[in-house]
């Protein structure tokens, strides 16, 4: 088992990351959501994405939603992204683009994300969102880190890049 969030990150570090060894971390993940309370910053403005690590190989960071919180409908530029879940209830509703007759986004699934998640631009495009009226907590790692991404607009499919940025790092609030 994973207990401490120095025993995640050395496994991070040393592991190569596949999907099968990231999925197995995880899965032997069982760190207390107190060891991540420095990373755990929210704002009523957005949610807020708080690395706790970044590598050429991977990133490692908090999301913190108010309710009502919920991305825009993006793609993951190719890397791989697992999500945990720390406090509290995040949703997920994944997409995939229907071809005909017109292309069209169609909705492949939507449940509250209770364990681990994987998704990658095979399996298609996501928006997370937080509905249960309650604050939530989610750890993400990306491998490669996410440097951009494209959102999606569900009527015209129209993408517009967008550059990842941290609200904060290593419990600091970036300015
Ligand atoms: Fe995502």
């Amino acid at each position: 088992m994973i207990k401490s969030l120095d025993d995640l990150l050395a496994k991070l570090t040393r592991a190569p990351l596949s999907q099968e060894t990231v999925n197995s971390i995880f899965q032997e993940t069982q760190v207390a959501k107190e060891a991540f309370s420095k990373y755990f910053i929210f704002s009523k403005n957005c949610y807020m994405r708080n690395l706790i690590h970044r590598t050429d190989a991977f990133e490692l960071l908090v999301i913190c939603w108010e309710p009502g919180q919920q991305t825009p409908l993006h793609d993951h530029n190719s890397s791989a992204g697992w999500m945990l879940p720390l406090d509290g209830t995040i949703s997920e509703t994944r997409y995939r683009v229907q071809p005909d007759p017109e292309p069209h986004f169609v909705k492949v699934s939507s449940q509250p994300a209770r364990e681990i998640s994987y998704i990658d631009d095979f399996i298609g495009m996501h928006v997370l969102h937080n509905d249960s009226g309650q604050r939530a907590a989610t750890l993400h790692v990306y491998t490669p880190p996410i440097s951009e991404c494209r959102y999606y607009d569900f009527q015209t499919l129209a993408t517009r890049t967008a550059t990842m940025r941290y609200h904060s790092q290593d419990g600091v609030t970036c300015s």
